[in-house]
């Protein structure tokens, strides 16, 4: 459908979803549908939870966050079970300012606009319908309207309980307007947009001395003083600060921590009562989700601060750390580059899993644990088997600093580098290599990096250089045989023939000229020999395979190339070794012969076709694995 076909749609849409009616008229839909009356924390954690909810591995996953946070499961967790959920069970929690410490760029302010953006799109479903005083700015709770002694009646007729007094404006305007019929009084439905200021508010803090309340509470309207005679006449104040704004729903408090302390003190009674004040009024109800963001040392220094303890007693802090698995990593840098101007570029295999094995080396401490190094324990932490270790020791790791994870290399550097790098190159194609080194220069520029600091990254480049070497090598070699999983699976079925007819003291037969032979005793060291079995050992390694075999043959499950670990690694490694040469002298001739260009065209096309490089990428990659071969 074209732009104008969606547009008169959207307009369908909205005309169809818009509702209005009487007070009366409204209590006949909470009849039908009580839950259109819950209060904005309840509508947060429900829409969080109608997206979904799967269990991975013990950690709960949810969906809504899918395709935008990568990594933070276990914040996400803790955020939804330890907050959202006890909040919308109108726990006290719902009254505390939520507060998000993290590391710089590190998903806080993604967070709080995934939820903006959701709220936004939940209002206009039937489960998240929002209903309101009509005309209200504060877009207040109908049911505010119901006095106070009559709402134990309301709850034993609708189940629902009524929080809050109706405000000022609206008990005027019932007065005025309505005649204290409040069955008359009309209702609306109305749906979240931050652009409108309806239900979505963001805050974010101006010069410290400047800094004016009414920017959070609304003021007085000066040129309707005289038409209503009184500075406290409701009707003459304009509750249009962000906190009326986003009354029902969700208020961003951005850089909370750079407020002054007294500008925060006025939200001690919000903390606390869930009331704020408004000008010359009676508390106001709010009935909204309070986001605030800081980082760390800012965070540090509020709560050091004796005089804060009163507020800090009543924010609920949350850690928003780094994610620290490669992989998912790797799925931050594609989305930023996707939502970039650089998404026509192409960037080969590897070159962002490269630049998130460095930033997640950067963000980990060095682990006590016997044996345990930076690389083993990035390898665990991103789900990889290390020999030698188990989930047990990975749930040891991730308990032993409570702050890994606050510090290091951010994502929106990486993408810059990333970015710089692309400049320089002339054509639009990156490698591993261009990330690196651009990285690397990067370094010397970046403002909040110590001395030691930048050892130690400068270490880490070189740690994730070597990944690169390998994964580089591997990737080369495997474009180099013709099908390589065929050859890795014949070479390992010959292989398990002769270690057959060998422990069982059998001999083979010879497919082509039916001759009984001995068991090929070369052939199995060669491919023993690649992962260090000695000839003592060699007995036990093909017995314990055989055992293995029939395991599975016993379960009814397939032996393959991929049933057993260290096998796998000695066929790969005994392809690449009879490989070796092949690939030395073709990737590095100057002036290679036909023969030679040939099998490097073969080996390019192959790169392109199946492994998602470019012509450009892959001759760098093979340029370079040559030059690696030949050290
Ligand atoms: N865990 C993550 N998952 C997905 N994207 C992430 C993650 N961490 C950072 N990003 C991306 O990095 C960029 C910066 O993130 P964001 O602005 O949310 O960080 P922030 O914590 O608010 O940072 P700041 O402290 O600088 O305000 C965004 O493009 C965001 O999408
Ligand atoms: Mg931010």
């Amino acid at each position: 459908m074209d732009i104008l076909g969606k547009i008169q749609l959207h307009r369908e849409e909205e005309r169809r979803l818009a509702w209005e009616g009487t007070f009366g008229e409204y209590l006949e839909i909470l009849k039908e549908r009580p839950y259109v009356a819950q209060s904005a924390h309840s509508r947060v954690y429900n829409m969080i939870k109608d997206a979904g909810i799967e269990e991975v591995n013990g950690t709960k996953k949810y969906n809504f966050f899918n395709n935008q946070i990568f990594g933070l499961e276990d914040s996400i967790e803790r955020l939804v079970e330890e907050y959202f959920h006890p909040a919308a069970k109108r726990l006290d929690v719902r009254k505390r300012i939520l507060l998000l410490m993290g590391p710089v760029s590190g998903g806080k302010s993604t967070i709080v606009t995934m939820l903006k953006r959701g709220l936004e799109d939940y209002s206009k479903t039937e489960s998240g319908a929002v209903y309101a005083i009509k005309g209200c700015p504060m877009h207040e709770d109908p049911l505010h309207l119901i006095p106070h002694h009559l709402r134990d009646d309301f709850y034993r007729e609708f189940g629902i309980r009524i929080e809050g007094s109706l405000s000022p404006l609206n008990t005027m305007r019932l007065e005025k307007e309505y005649g204290n019929c409040i069955e008359d009084v009309m209702v609306e439905r109305i749906f979240f947009s931050e652009d409108k200021r309806t239900g979505i508010g963001t805050f974010s803090p101006s010069d410290p001395k400047s800094q004016d309340i009414a920017d959070l509470t609304g003021s007085i309207d000066f040129s309707t003083i005289a038409e209503f005679g009184s500075e406290s006449d409701p009707r003459a104040y304009r509750f249009d600060g962000e906190l009326n704004k986003a009354n029902r729903g969700m208020m961003e408090f951005q850089e909370m921590l750079k407020c002054d302390e007294k500008f925060l003190w006025h939200l001690l009674s919000l903390t606390q009562e869930g009331n704020f004040k408004a000008g010359r009024f009676a508390l106001i109800s709010a009935d909204e989700l309070i986001v605030a963001h800081t980082n760390e040392s800012e965070y540090r220094s509020f709560i050091a601060n004796k005089k804060n303890e009163a507020l800090h007693s009543r924010i609920i802090v949350m850690g928003v750390p780094y994610n620290l698995r490669v992989s998912e990593e790797e799925r931050i840098y594609e989305k930023m580059i996707k939502e970039s101007d650089m998404s026509h570029v192409h960037i080969a295999p590897h070159a962002l899993r490269v630049a998130a094995i460095f930033s997640v080396l950067t963000r980990l401490m060095d682990s006590k644990k016997q044996g345990m190094d930076l690389i083993k324990k990035m390898r665990l932490y991103d789900g990889e088997i290390v020999e030698g270790y188990n989930h047990i020791d990975l749930e040891e790791l991730q308990k032993e600093f409570a702050d890994e994870g606050m510090s290091g290399i951010d994502p929106r550097y990486v993408i810059n580098r990333i970015s710089s790098a692309i400049i320089r190159k002339e054509v639009p194609s990156i490698n591993a290599l261009d990330v690196l080194r651009s990285m690397k220069d990067g370094l010397d520029h970046h403002a909040s990096i110590t001395k030691e600091d930048k050892e130690r990254f400068m270490n880490f480049i070189s740690l994730a250089r070597k990944e690169y070497d390998e994964i580089a090598k591997k990737e080369v070699q495997k474009a180099f045989v013709y099908s390589y999983e065929e050859s890795a699976k014949t070479l390992m079925d010959n292989y398990l023939d002769n270690v057959e007819a060998y422990c069982n003291k059998n001999k083979l037969r010879d497919p082509l000229t039916g001759e009984e032979m001995s068991p090929d005793e070369k052939l199995m060291r060669s491919i023993e020999e690649q992962i260090g079995i000695s000839e003592n050992a060699k007995k036990a390694f093909r017995e314990e395979i055989l055992i293995r075999i029939s395991a599975y043959a016993r379960k009814g499950k397939k032996f393959d190339y991929n049933s057993h670990e260290r096998l796998r690694e000695a066929i790969q490694k005994k392809l690449f070794a009879d490989l070796k040469d092949v690939v030395k002298i073709t990737t590095s001739s100057k002036t290679p012969d036909e023969a030679q260009l040939k099998k490097v065209n073969e080996v390019i096309a192959r790169l392109v076709d199946e492994h998602g490089y470019n012509t450009t990428s892959a001759n760098e990659l093979l340029r370079y694995v040559g030059s690696l071969l030949n050290r």
